[in-house]
């Protein structure tokens, strides 16, 4: 059975989705893991961002292991490395590459053909799996989002740093809304949960509650 979790940046996902693996003893999966990886091998490579055929074949190359903690780059642990500043400011450029895309389709759809699971990114429940049995569509406002990703990155929470934050958040939300190829969007048959005013707790109950609700009898 697959979750499938999807929205913009700094709403919750992975603590969400993690959370909800672990109440299921379902399996998780960090799709934006995979991207900060393929964004990491470029940058350490010196391949142009723009250079898509070379960045499709580095994503096909790469050995990429997620065991839901950690991360692995050809055996290498990245799984601090892939949350620095420059990874995060070229990862929505290398992932609108259409061959960067299929490469990593290839690895999710293996991961998601492996029993229960939970996967979290950004096309989850339109092109990754589209038949998943539970699809949600997390948001939360932009200043919500700003505070938790402040949160997340051990940073302070006073006005400047919050402005910033919530800056790029929405600039990479754009640049994910509108990439041609499986761009940032709510499946039409994913349900829509608010969660500005919600803890991770209600959320993650939530969602377990949905999965349950979906889960064939007997
Ligand atoms: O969830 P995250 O912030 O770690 O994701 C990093 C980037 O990876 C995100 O800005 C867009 C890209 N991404 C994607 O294009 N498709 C996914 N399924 C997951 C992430």
């Amino acid at each position: 059975m697959i979750v499938a979790i999807d929205g913009p940046a700094g709403a919750g996902k992975s603590s969400v989705a993690r959370g909800v693996a672990a109440a299921l003893g379902f399996t998780y999966l960090d799709t934006g893991a995979l991207y900060r990886t393929i964004a990491l091998a470029a940058l350490q490579q010196g391949i142009a961002p723009s250079d898509g055929p070379a960045l499709g074949a580095l994503a096909g190359a790469t050995a990429i292991e997620l065991d839901g903690v950690r991360v692995l780059m050809d055996g290498r642990d990245v799984s601090e490395r892939i949350r620095d500043a420059d990874v995060t400011e070229l990862v929505s450029v290398i992932s609108a590459h259409p061959a960067v895309r299929s490469a990593l389709l290839l690895h999710q759809q293996h991961a998601a053909s492996s029993g229960d699971i939970v996967i979290e990114g950004r096309d989850i429940g339109t092109a990754v799996a589209p038949d998943a049995a539970v699809k949600v569509f997390l948001t939360a406002s932009p200043e919500e989002r700003a505070r938790r990703r402040a949160a997340q990155l051990g940073l302070p929470m006073d006005a400047d740093t919050l402005k910033e934050l919530a800056e790029d958040l929405a600039a990479r939300d754009r640049a994910d809304e509108t990439r041609a190829s499986s761009p940032l969007t709510r499946a039409a048959d994913a349900i829509e949960m608010d969660t500005t005013d919600m803890t991770q707790e209600e959320v993650i109950a939530a969602i377990v509650e949905l999965t349950r609700r979906a889960a064939p009898r007997g």
